[in-house]
């Protein structure tokens, strides 16, 4: 991965002027491998793979407009219903990810995080995971959360069991406290939802913490989503007037 560009490279702000009030969490549903896959000749697997490369612009690009936090949806607890060849390649596109561009995004200060469960994956898999998180934890340039096996009502079920089991009193349970039970309990709520490829479904992708967040839908397949679209995405969020349920005066 290249060095992270510096955000006071004059040609870039000329371009990209700074934004005012960036999102401080983006969370990205990275729809449409396999369209942009069909659409260009090639199978899902190239698909996916370019969504990768995609998506190690998406973090360079994200540094550069002061994001914070990225949460990317990577697996869904419904993707195990895909073909096999299509799963097991969606497994190794995660390995080699953390094979390959562990050391470069540790130098870079990203700090990798993980929400879903790592149960279900191959324990070579969930221990690499487990190293990268341990590996990144003290860097604070960009957080990435990837969800993989992740679904948002799963999330839910796996917060009301472990509030029975601890014997939480029935009336101490709060929004606040539930949120603390989420995969996302020390991660802020996110302040923008892209999805690519046009569709207009949650798809189960942080269901409860989306309660208040601004969407934005592009007909763009996951692999095209370029620093462009997404500055456009973000640009367009700044000038949306966020009121949380309440009205102006
Ligand atoms: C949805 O497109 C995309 C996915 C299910 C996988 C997204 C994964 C990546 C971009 C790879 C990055 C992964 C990691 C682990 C870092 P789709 O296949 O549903 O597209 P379609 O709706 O056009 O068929």
């Amino acid at each position: 991965m290249a060095e992270f560009l510096k955000s006071n490279d004059t040609a870039t702000e000329t371009k990209y002027p700074p934004l005012k009030n960036p999102p401080h969490h983006v969370g990205i549903i990275m729809d449409g491998n396999g369209r942009w896959a069909k659409a260009n000749g090639k199978n899902r697997l190239e698909g996916h793979n370019a969504g990768t490369e995609n998506l190690r612009r998406t973090l360079e690009s994200s540094v550069e407009f002061g994001i914070k936090m990225l949460t990317i949806y990577a697996f869904s607890t419904e993707n195990w219903k895909r073909p096999p060849f299509e799963v097991m390649g969606l497994m190794k596109i995660l390995e080699d990810v953390i094979d390959r561009e562990l050391a470069e995004l540790h130098k870079n200060g990203v700090q990798l995080r993980h929400i879903g469960r790592l149960e279900r994956l191959r324990p070579a898999i969930r221990k690499k995971v487990l190293y990268a998180i341990d590996l990144t934890k003290n860097n604070d340039r960009l957080i990435l959360n990837v969800a993989f096996n992740y679904g948002g009502r799963e999330e839910i079920v796996q917060a009301a069991r472990r509030l029975i089991q601890e014997n939480i009193p029935a009336d101490d349970v709060t929004e606040d406290l539930l949120s603390k039970y989420m995969y996302t309990a020390d991660s802020p709520d996110p302040d923008l939802i892209i999805r690519t490829s046009g569709e207009f479904r949650t798809s189960n992708f942080l269901i409860w913490q989306a309660a208040y967040a601004e969407y934005y839908i592009t007909p763009t397949y996951w692999p095209a989503f370029d620093k462009t679209e997404y500055y456009k995405a973000l640009l367009e969020f700044c000038q949306r007037d966020r009121r949380y349920g309440g009205r102006k005066e």
